[in-house]
């Protein structure tokens, strides 16, 4: 039996190495190479902590750390050999660090497992990501914010069903959208803060009889504590399935305003003009403008919510504590990452470089008899009218507008008076766009007034 043939970490109880199927089941290095520094960085702070505990020499944990730092210079500079048969980076980083070290490198795997360390990796990996959707949010409601405080008395049609509803404020919109990526925010910062706890220390499943010091290596790993069951910190991806979960909410976010935009810069709707460096000509529609940034955020969200799905199907029939299932818990969280940053950059990048088509959204915005509210609630105010009949009296003039081809503000005083005869001149105030977005003056409401007090409060949190 050679080395060759049998696994360098655990070929002693083998005759022989792994037939060329099992190996390509059994690899995940082709994917977890990226969390390469993560497992250097727990593998520094473990040694570290066997040195400071008298459980290996000092010597010997310095030459480990150093080593460390070596392989991961050269996985840095592209200059690292990948080997399936080592399986996993785990392994892969301690053979390499065995060639460059020689016998010390066998004394790093003491007090620990491949358990707890991937589990380690994997949240530092994890908690990144966090920190870049984090960033990625942020940049995206200041470019939000600057676009509402331009707007801030734009008028265009709000809708509902997706038909003219009420005028609303441009403003309004797109702090209706800050709202939104802000609990999208304070959820990424939540799970952040639960799942910043050291599994490392908990080894295969039961804790280690060494003296270790798990409060030490969670400090150096910037952990807010060790977790407090060694079962529970090999065996659970709760962690990365909360990532998923608040992505997977901010991804539909995303999409819904992707949507939006292709549908604003249709021919047809002309709100808003995609710059042209967030969008695509045709190769032979020469008049075309594709919106593709947005739609592509609109179909990359189905990847996220898609690993989300195949994270929890992984996890839910796992008795504890580890499985080799859960290597199956990498490659999916990797791919909704970087779609999440990716998307989250596009429609910042979208979002700054838009163009309202001012004129058009105020075009729109009177029409499809959208001040028709306002002139029901006036019959309520100055008529004393019971907002029930008013709505009945106002369905009336509709209906009087649609017949006539006109809109509302065209019909005369006679022919508003032939339907209720209490009506004055005083109506036509309230008629207008801009005196109905106006008149939403109440809390939450899309009067520019209030719009630009959630700017200022908005631009003060954020700085
Ligand atoms: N590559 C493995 C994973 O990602 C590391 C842990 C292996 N543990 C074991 N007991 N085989 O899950």
């Amino acid at each position: 039996m050679s080395d060759k043939t049998s696994n360098q970490m655990w070929g002693g109880r083998f005759a022989a190495g792994p037939d060329a199927i099992m190996e390509a089941i059994n690899a995940s290095i082709g994917f977890d190479k990226r969390l390469a520094a993560q497992d250097i960085a727990g593998s520094r702070a473990h040694a570290a902590m066997l040195a400071a505990t008298g459980i290996v020499d000092t010597s010997d944990a310095e030459a480990i750390r150093e080593g460390l730092l070596t392989v991961l210079s050269e996985i840095e500079a592209g200059d690292f050999t990948f080997s399936t048969a080592l399986e996993d980076i785990h392994m892969n980083v301690e053979a390499r660090l065995k060639e460059i070290i020689g016998e010390p490198a066998g004394r790093l795997h003491t007090a620990r497992s491949r358990n707890d360390q991937v589990a380690t990796d994997f949240r530092l990996w994890v908690r990144d990501q966090c920190d870049a959707a984090e960033g990625g949010i942020l940049a995206l409601m200041k470019a939000l914010l600057g676009q509402a405080e331009a707007g801030a008395d734009w008028v265009m049609p709000g809708f509902t069903h997706l038909q003219t509803a009420q005028p609303v404020t441009w403003g309004h919109h797109m702090m209706a959208y800050v709202e939104m990526f802000a609990r999208d925010l304070s959820r990424m910062r939540d799970a952040r803060k639960r799942m910043n706890e050291s599994p490392l220390g908990a080894a295969a499943l039961a804790g280690t009889g060494f003296p270790i010091d798990r409060q030490m290596t969670a400090e150096a790993l910037g952990f807010d504590r060790p977790m407090a069951n060694s079962l529970d910190a090999v065996s659970d991806r709760d962690f990365a399935l909360e990532f998923l979960a608040a992505a997977s909410i901010c991804a539909m976010h995303l999409s819904r305003f992707a949507e939006e935009l292709v549908i604003w810069s249709s021919a047809q709707f002309r709100f808003v003009t995609l710059s042209d460096r967030f969008s695509t000509g045709s190769s032979i529609m020469p008049q075309k403008k594709n919106p593709d940034a947005a739609e592509l955020i609109r179909a990359k969200i189905g990847r996220i919510f898609g690993a989300n799905v195949a994270l929890l199907m992984v996890m839910k029939g796992l008795p504890l504590a580890y499985s080799k299932d859960m290597q199956e818990d990498k490659e999916q969280v990797f791919d909704a990452a970087d779609n999440l940053v990716l998307a989250l950059a596009a429609m910042e990048g979208m979002v700054k470089d838009m163009t309202a088509n001012v004129a058009n959204l105020e075009a729109a915005a009177a029409s499809g008899f959208s001040t028709a509210t306002d002139l029901a609630d006036w019959l309520v105010r100055e008529t004393g009218l019971p907002f029930r009949d008013a709505h009945h009296v106002t369905g009336a003039l509709v209906a009087m507008a649609e017949k006539k081809g006109c809109d509302l503000s065209d019909l005369s005083l006679e022919e508003m008076k032939s339907v209720n005869d209490t009506i004055t001149e005083g109506i036509f105030d309230v008629l207008g766009v801009h005196n109905s977005v106006a008149s939403r003056m109440s809390y939450g409401g899309t009067a520019p007034a209030r719009v630009r007090e959630q700017v200022a409060r908005w631009k003060e949190t954020l700085g």
